[in-house]
């Protein structure tokens, strides 16, 4: 086996051998990366004035979209509210003290499931074209399976937001019904149901919260 095909290995480049797929070598992630996409990233809650513009947001759902789903089905659906009037609208969908964080928020996401996602595996996944069947006769895997995958997504998302130099505040608390009659009005948006709305911008002196602990390495891994 060469070293191109072991996970985990470096690739490396031979004279006149096409690289798999276009992979480069894997190298780590320096100290600086590490630190705003994991150890110094937070939550934001309040945000300056300072615009996020349309292309910053074209740039994040270009990293964001490369994240690995199940069968490829990449089941999220994204709408970015930036206009004042939409921001308002969204605001009022909002439960208690989320609704002044979409208030202040320059952009926000709504990150939201197509039900209807398996009907694109052909497109996506051709060679398990066969799936799509699968998953229209049984609603429950449909679910299940979107939702995970979804969530998955919505990680790479905030991690993309991160990259791109935005922080990002995830809200589950809102009327996600009323969400999804209010946005999701198009052709192509009747089976998108809205799961977590996202405040992006540069934040403020005041956005944080003090950090609260992660469990311990001893609490949550095991080894075999
Ligand atoms: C799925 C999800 C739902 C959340 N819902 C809310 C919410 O409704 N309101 C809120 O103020 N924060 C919400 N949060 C923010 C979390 O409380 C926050 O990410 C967590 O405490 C970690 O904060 P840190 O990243 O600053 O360490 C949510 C986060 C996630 C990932």
């Amino acid at each position: 086996m060469s070293t191109d095909t072991q996970p985990g290995r470096p690739t490396t480049d031979q004279p006149g051998v096409p690289r798999q797929g276009g992979r480069r070598p894997l190298l780590p992630l320096e100290d600086a990366g590490r630190a705003s996409l994991f150890t110094q990233a937070r939550t934001a809650n309040r945000f300056t004035d300072e615009p996020v513009s349309d292309a910053e947001l074209a740039e994040l759902w270009e990293l964001a979209r490369w994240a690995p789903t199940s069968a490829n089905t990449q089941p999220l659906r994204v709408l970015f509210v930036r206009t004042e009037e939409g921001r308002a609208r969204l605001a009022a969908r909002m439960a208690g003290g989320n609704r002044e964080r979409v208030e202040g928020a320059p952009a926000v996401a709504v990150l939201a499931v197509d039900r209807r996602f398996h009907t694109r595996i052909p497109e996506v996944m051709p060679p398990m074209a066969q799936l799509q069947e699968a998953l229209e006769a049984d609603p429950a895997k449909r679910e299940g399976m979107g939702g995970f995958s979804a969530a998955m997504q919505t990680g790479y998302l905030l991690l993309a937001a991160r990259a791109v130099g935005l922080a990002a505040g995830p809200m589950a608390g809102f009327d996600a019904e009323g969400v999804d009659a209010d946005f999701f009005t198009g052709p192509d948006e009747e089976h998108w149901h809205a799961v977590l709305v996202v405040t992006l911008g540069h934040p403020d002196e005041s956005s944080y919260r003090p950090r609260m602990p992660r469990l311990a390495a001893e609490d949550v891994v095991r080894w075999a």
